[in-house]
């Protein structure tokens, strides 16, 4: 099974592509759904389905066409089937905590609960390999980042605190009701984390698998576009997601006419800062349509002129193109650079941001944030690799 994550700032045109590439895989004959993952569900928009349709299936996939299925998640109801427990307590300590019952329910829906409920299904259906292919898409980036790194972050919760907490609360519920009205969790709430835990055993395994998991990046040709970009680069390289594609989205051809020449000027410069920044990661092109890209039809020529030819299920590159570990204690970043002269390297630090420039090679590049206060220190190609170390800085 193959888990295709699409991700990138509001209105780059995720789940368009995310859509086009679900109706090529059906048409190759994988059984394909399309899961979205943001709360400003638009999958059923584009193809073009009615709103009752979906608002009545509470939040389960729905066939759009042979072998392709279409899934919005309804986090009320995946709140029921998941978060009971933990809802229904939180609900009630904050209610307990002076607020008003509807707004103390609305509130204990935990920013992630929804993403979580996404994994919980991603999982489900890899165990019991309901499809070939499962297209995400993502909600705009800073979200997205946030729902890959719940599964470390659950599982960091489970070993260090969870226990000891549920043990703790044996022993000091008989106590606490008797100096205080507000509510300790039952163990009925901890058996519900419990549970949905094992539920969500194995998905971190298979994000993080690159034969599983491949997360591409969307983007338009354009500044701001491009930066946010560089920064979900690291982040998903950060969480050991591999990014195998960047799509260059709505981007301008001669043929567009006089109205579209200013754009081509700046597509153009762009698009080179894009190949060196996302090197050797390739980046494939989707043309500007001059009306929506509404419907099954219009999708699937989407995602014909996207892969070219290509199967969308494909790998298109193995190796993580960034990696960000530690060395010998220090913290370093290990670049995948194949097609690089070896020659005199030289690094820039500013901020966040790391330039390095190779003969004609440069790369920008946004480092996490444990590296801000660090400077590179050396830097090493070996093979396809390059391998820089940063240590304290010294002035
Ligand atoms: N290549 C394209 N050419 C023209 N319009 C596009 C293209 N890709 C997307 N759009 C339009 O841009 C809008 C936003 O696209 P959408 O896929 O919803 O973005 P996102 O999911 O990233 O917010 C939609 O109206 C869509 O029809
Ligand atoms: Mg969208």
């Amino acid at each position: 099974m193959r888990i295709l994550l699409y991700a990138g700032k509001g209105g780059v045109g995720k789940t368009s592509v995310a859509g086009a590439t679900g109706a090529v895989t059906a048409r190759n004959g994988l059984r394909t759904l399309i899961l979205s993952l943001d709360p400003a569900h638009s999958l059923s928009d584009v193809f073009d389905l009615d709103r009752p349709l979906m608002d009545k299936n509470g939040g389960l996939p729905i066939p759009v066409a042979e072998r392709l299925w279409i899934q919005e998640l309804d986090v009320h109801e995946e709140i029921g089937k998941h978060w009971g427990e933990v809802h229904r307590y939180l609900s009630v300590l904050l209610n307990a905590s002076g607020l008003d019952g509807v707004l103390a329910e609305e509130l204990a829906v935990l920013p992630g609960m929804e993403e979580v409920a996404a994994l919980l299904y991603v999982n489900q259906y890899a165990r019991e390999k309901t499809y070939d292919v499962i297209i995400l898409d993502c909600a705009p980036t800073a979200e997205s980042i946030r729902f890959i790194s719940l599964p470390k972050t659950l599982e960091w919760y489970m070993q260090k605190v969870f226990r000891l907490e549920r043990n703790l609360m044996r022993v000091m519920r008989p106590m606490a009701r008797r100096i205080s009205d507000v509510p300790l969790p039952e163990d009925d709430y901890f058996t519900s984390i419990e549970r949905l835990f094992e539920k969500l055993q194995g998905v971190d395994h298979l994000l993080t698998d690159p034969a599983a998991t491949s997360v591409r990046l969307v983007t338009n040709l354009e500044k701001m576009v491009l930066r946010e970009t560089q920064r979900a680069f690291m982040f998903f390289s950060l969480h050991q997601l591999t990014i195998d594609a960047v799509v260059l989205n709505r981007v301008f051809t001669e043929a567009d006419g006089p109205f579209a020449r200013s754009w081509l000027q700046s597509q153009r410069e762009y698009r080179q800062l894009a190949e060196s920044y996302f090197h050797p990661t390739p980046c494939l092109e989707v043309p500007f349509y001059r009306c929506e890209v509404l419907g099954y039809g219009k999708l699937f020529e989407l995602g014909q002129a996207l892969f070219a030819g290509r199967d969308p299920a494909a790998l298109f590159s193995v190796r993580p193109p960034l990696e960000f570990t530690r060395l010998n204690g220090s913290h370093a970043v290990r670049i995948h650079l194949p097609f690089v002269q070896k020659s005199e390297i030289d690094l820039t630090k500013v901020g966040e941001e790391l330039i390095i420039r190779m003969g004609n090679f440069k790369r920008n590049l946004i480092l996490p944030r444990a590296f801000v206060p660090l400077a590179p220190q050396k830097a090493e190609l070996k093979g396809e690799h390059l391998t820089i170390l940063f240590g304290e800085r010294y002035e």
